[in-house]
């Protein structure tokens, strides 16, 4: 595996160790859960998105970012300006000794003092900012309450000088409290209202007005629910409410006027441009250190963010809340974990994807690159698949919260706003689907039928209704909208958003779509079996044996399968186009819904190996668009090589990895992997972040190749983990228990699983042996030889399994 990561020794100070990847811009910790970053200017921001189920903040290496409460679009609390090349907006920490003058931040912005000693290490759930300027050691952690909607700092200042010091330490953020980012500022600004509340040391923020419409009042006509404080445990030695009389006429956030000024005139109220600045004097003798923390509280009403206010703001509480949110990731993670020869692999995929997927897309459902705030429908259904194994329940709520979101007439919302519930209706095509597609995953990994009978409302109907019943009205709004050679309409694009004009008049259809559906028909005839529907499962095998036919007579092109046909009858990922003449899911899919017979399979990934394989990963299509076509759609006006067009696109090149695996071919299956692994990088070429996935990598069309963008915010980061251990690991839950088949990369001699099934754990020891003959897996359960390497339940609740996998 080469790496183009320079490794180094072991450096005891910041825990890093020889084994983990490193650059000159930072390092794994030790254990890999955290990333330390030494050199706070890098080629583009490198982030955290800390979030719980409800309360979030972003923030980067240099300390800018912002907070939100249930939704980071309609809910912002904190402003921030989304420009990843100054990177200096958000809330911050100033520290000034008033003997010398001197004043620097506690992260680089705003001040960009240069620190004497800077590191940044992001963490499961925590960002901690440890500097040394003007011989002050600060170490600056954020992070939010595990269960209180309250984002915390806990700061801790030393005195490194052998003198008596005095500083001074003021806390300062812009309030939002609304819909974000607002175009109107000076508009919306009109309403925001804030206070001084000089007994607690808080400043408290409401608005009158949320940009959102309200269904008894109109436009602009309510209130934002919420009510937002600052507080700190340092006594407030003065506050201020109003941004031009922090920064002064024309001041900058680097170096505020108010720092200098020995008294401040509070402005607070209603009429200012407001924000929380908070001052509080700190003496340090020499050698001493001094313990402080701020809460920003985020509460349904004033007295609610007080109660917050008085259970969090000490640094006692702060530290039980840390000590949580620590363990709380470590448990949560725990249960189901893979071992690789590569420790930083698996580091990368048994905490930091599934950090990425939880706290940015599915609590979060932000990134740096995209504050969403919506459930894309399915986006997140696909998203809560990260929880199959280790609480399942959760990925339930997620089907029914999607189910809740659908019309009678089988069609669903592309995406919807929580909290205004306004969503979009699209004639996107494959939306619906994926409810079907996640209940059956969940069906194969609990095998707990009752999920059917759940109930939820439709959009346009509010009588509760089964979920088979939702499922089946997605199938059939499919069935309805079918072309008269048989596959499906593609309407105004399938999984690939871009591709929204190809089907606009209802002519055009997706050969991905088919290859989807012909897989959901297979599994979806099981499910009904099961369901004591063996009548509509006989329909379904039916449908899907046409289907495939279909696919097979109309989508293959000889040496690969066509993406889709345009309303023109032209056809898109085919030989004979200029442009975009091969589309990676139109034949990773074929293989995965096992629409291609295998000479095919072969075929077309042979195709994906030759034309689609980039050292970045696997490309969605090849070559680029290189000019906007209207009647194709909007991935056709990006630039050639990006993101969709022509670039990897990181969720469709986790499939190609499970695909490269179904075909047993373990050279790409490695290599595609290696290839995406965002840790094996040069961040001088690469630019984003180490320690999780970005949404695309610039393809060979671009003049960056190489270089990944919109981090975090990405549907790839919980399939790798799927795929990772469903294909590559080859631990597979299917029907009647848990398929043992792995396909191991060439460089990789042994692997394991500790891995929850159905009441039972199962630590599973896989082993390369070259004298297999070639595809065989010999498998055994606690000693015992399994004739068809199946671990069938049931078996006794909380029983440990020992299984031992041999394979070629
Ligand atoms: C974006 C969308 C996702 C879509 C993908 C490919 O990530 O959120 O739903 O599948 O783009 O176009």
């Amino acid at each position: 595996m080469k790496t183009t990561s320079k490794r180094t020794g072991q450096t005891p100070a910041t825990g890093q160790t020889a084994d983990l990847p490193s650059s000159r811009y930072g390092h794994f910790s030790a254990d890999g859960t955290e990333y330390c970053i030494t050199e706070p200017s890098l080629p583009r921001p490198w982030v955290n998105i800390i979030a719980g189920p409800r309360l979030g903040l972003a923030v980067s290496q240099s300390g800018s970012g912002f907070t939100w409460i249930d939704h980071s679009q309609l809910a912002v609390i904190t402003r921030w300006q989304q420009d990843l090349i100054r990177d200096t907006s958000g809330k911050f920490l100033y520290v000034r000794d008033p003997d010398s003058g001197s004043m620097w931040s506690l992260s680089p912005a705003p001040a960009w003092t240069p620190h004497d000693r800077y590191l940044c290490r992001h963490g499961l759930g925590y960002t901690t900012f440890e500097t040394e300027c003007a011989g002050i050691a600060a170490r600056w952690t954020l992070f939010c309450h595990p269960i209180e909607t309250a984002e915390l700092w806990r700061v801790e200042l030393a005195n490194l000088t052998d003198r008596p010091r005095r500083l001074e330490i003021c806390a300062y953020l812009e309030w939002n409290c609304g819909v974000a980012p607002s175009p109107r500022r000076e508009f919306t600004k009109l309403f925001l209202e804030t206070s001084f509340d000089a007994g607690r040391g808080a400043v408290f923020a409401r608005n009158h007005m949320w940009e959102v419409p309200s269904p008894r009042y109109g436009h602009w006509n309510t209130e934002f629910p919420y009510v937002a404080a600052l507080a700190g445990t340092a006594s407030v030695g003065a506050a201020q409410g109003d941004k031009g009389a922090f920064l002064g006429r024309y001041g900058y956030l680097r170096s505020p006027q108010a720092l200098r000024e020995r008294a401040w005139t509070p402005a607070f109220g209603g009429h200012e441009d407001p924000i929380a600045a908070l001052r509080s004097a700190v003496e340090l003798q020499p050698g001493a250190r001094h313990d402080l923390g701020y809460v920003l509280a985020v509460a349904s009403s004033r007295p609610e963010a007080e109660g917050l206010l008085e259970r969090l703001t000490n640094v006692a509480a702060m530290d039980a809340a840390l000590q949580d949110v620590r363990s709380g990731w470590a448990a949560r993670l725990a249960a189901h974990r893979i071992e690789t020869p590569d420790p930083c692999f698996d580091h990368l995929v048994n905490d930091w994807v599934r950090y990425q997927a939880i706290s940015s897309r599915l609590w979060g459902r932000c990134g740096y690159y995209q504050q969403s705030g919506a459930y894309g429908f399915r986006d997140q259904l696909q998203d809560s698949q990260v929880w199959l194994t280790i609480e399942p329940a959760r990925c339930r709520d997620q089907i029914n919260l999607h189910a809740a979101h659908q019309f009678a007439d089988g069609s669903v919302y592309h995406w919807w706003h929580p909290l205004t519930e306004q969503g979009n209706v699209t004639r996107m095509t494959d939306d619906l689907l994926w409810l079907a597609f996640v209940t059956a995953n969940y069906l194969k990994e609990t095998g707990d039928l009752t999920i059917l009978e759940d109930v939820t409302p439709l959009l346009d109907d509010p009588e509760p209704r089964p979920l088979r019943d939702h499922a089946r009205r997605a199938f059939e709004r499919v069935f309805s909208r079918t072309s008269p050679r048989g596959l499906p309409y593609i309407g105004a694009g399938d999984w690939n958003d871009g591709l929204s004009a190809v089907g606009l008049r209802e002519r055009g259809e997706s050969v991905w779509l088919a290859h989807f559906l012909a897989g959901l028909l297979r599994d979806w005839a099981e499910v009904l079996r099961r369901a004591g529907q063996a009548d509509t499962s006989v329909q379904y095998e039916e449908r899907r044996r046409a289907l495939v036919q279909a696919i097979n007579r109309h989508g293959w092109d000889g040496g690969w399968y066509i993406r889709a046909t345009l309303d023109d009858g032209s056809t898109l990922g085919s030989a004979a186009n200029r442009v975009a003449r091969i589309f990676l899911n139109a034949q990773t899919w074929a293989v995965l819904a096992d629409v291609a017979p295998p000479e095919r399979a072969a075929r077309c990934m042979a195709a994906v190996r030759e034309h689609l394989t980039s050292p970045a990963g696997a490309l969605l299509l090849a070559p680029a668009f290189d000019q906007p076509v209207p009647e194709i759609g909007y991935i056709t006006r990006y630039a050639p090589g990006l993101r969709e067009n022509g670039g990897v696109y990181t969720h469709a090149a986790t499939w190609a990895i499970a695909a490269a695996c179904k075909v047993r071919d373990h050279e790409l299956a490695g290599r595609l992997l290696t290839a995406i692994n965002p840790a094996l990088k040069d961040p001088e070429t690469y630019w984003a972040e180490p320690y999780v996935l970005p949404g695309n990598v610039d393809g060979p069309d671009s003049p960056h190749h190489g270089r990944a963008g919109w981090t975090w915010y990405t549907g790839s980061a919980a399939w790798l983990h799927r795929i990772v251990s469903e294909w590559v690991l080859g631990v597979r839950p299917e029907w009647d228990g848990l398929r043992i088949d792995p396909c191991l990369p060439p460089g990789w001699a042994r692997a394991g699983m500790l891995r929850p099934y159905r009441d039972c754990t199962y630590e599973v020891r896989i082993e390369r042996s070259d004298r297999l003959p070639e595809r065989a897996t010999e498998v055994t359960l606690d000693g015992e030889r399994l004739k068809d390497n199946l671990i069938a339940p049931p078996c006794k609740a909380g029983a440990h399994h020992r299984v031992h996998v041999r394979c070629r």
